[in-house]
């Protein structure tokens, strides 16, 4: 990008390196995520005999044996890359590739079985299932979730008039003063995005938070991340819509089986994966 900010630090990202044809050069040099040699394995308790059942249940009981069996999955394996200020990253990969748990790992959610996370301030990740209190109104969602976030409260009162109306809940009628739990999966999630993108973050992780609203709210959704990403954030778009991808990020990372198998330019990582899944069809 011809106008990338010029900050005396940084000498060791160059160009060179990258392979292929196109070559991706980041928008600035200021770290915001790295991700060292990260591996992260799940630890399943209770599974492997008896099959759950309840004469198992009864026998472990008897013997007194605790925990009969612990499986552990290996869902990332040895991932590493640093993102930059001013950039959104795709990740991109087919189901149980690692995308969720590698961004639940940058959030501090998961701690890694090996490697490091570095995050510059604290990521807010968006998630499909982020904490809402589902009895409570949306309205009374939208000051908590704010106040979470460390708004201060004249803030949120300033700004919830934006929220609500971003998030188009009240087209079409007065669905903000309802409890949650009345709302379908696609207006709760574009009161989520809506809550979570009213503030700047320096590091913003949304998981496939765009797939549920309809293709109005996306386009505006992904306006309002390009605008996150100019106020200087790092945002990470983990999302199976390869268009939303195209269209909102520079940089993809594809992830298969929990190992990195290409990033770089986005038309070139995803025109890849692409004719991967093809074949795989
Ligand atoms: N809580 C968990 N306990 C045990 N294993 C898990 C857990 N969550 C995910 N996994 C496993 O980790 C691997 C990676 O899962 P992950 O959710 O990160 O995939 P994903 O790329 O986000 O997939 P999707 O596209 O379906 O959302 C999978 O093999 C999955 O079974
Ligand atoms: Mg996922």
């Amino acid at each position: 990008m011809a106008d990338a900010p010029v900050t005396g630090t940084a000498t060791e990202v160059t160009t060179e390196e990258a392979p292929g044809p196109q070559i991706y050069t980041p928008p600035s040099h200021v770290p915001t995520v790295v991700v060292d040699d990260v591996h992260i394995v799940y630890k399943v308790h209770g599974v492997g005999t008896g099959k759950g059942s309840a004469t198992g249940a009864l026998s472990r009981l008897v013997s007194r044996k605790t925990s009969p069996t612990i499986r552990e999955v290996h869902a990332v394996k040895g991932v590493t890359f640093t993102a930059y200020k001013g950039e959104a990253v795709g990740l991109i990969g087919s189901n149980g590739s690692g995308k969720s748990t590698i961004l639940r790992a940058i959030a501090g959610l998961l701690p890694p079985e090996r490697g490091r996370v570095y995050t510059n301030g604290q990521p807010s990740l968006l998630g499909v299932n982020a904490a809402m209190m589902n009895d409570l109104t949306g309205e009374k969602n939208v000051v908590l979730g704010c106040l979470a976030m460390g708004m201060p409260y004249a803030e949120v009162r300033e700004r919830y008039q934006d929220i609500v109306d971003f998030s188009g809940i009240n087209e079409r009628g007065d669905f903000i003063s309802l409890p949650m739990r009345t709302y379908s999966s696609g207006m709760a999630a574009r009161l989520r995005f809506s809550i979570a993108a009213a503030k700047s973050h320096e590091v913003l992780l949304i998981d496939e938070a765009l797939a549920t609203g309809d293709s109005r709210f996306q386009r505006r959704s992904e306006d309002r991340i390009r605008e996150l990403r100019e106020e200087a954030g790092t945002v990470f778009l983990v999302s199976h819509n390869n268009a939303a991808i195209r269209e909102t990020c520079d940089r993809t990372i594809w992830l298969e089986g929990g190992v990195m198998r290409m990033d770089g330019p986005t038309e070139e990582v995803v025109d890849a994966y692409e004719e991967y899944m093809g074949k795989k069809k």
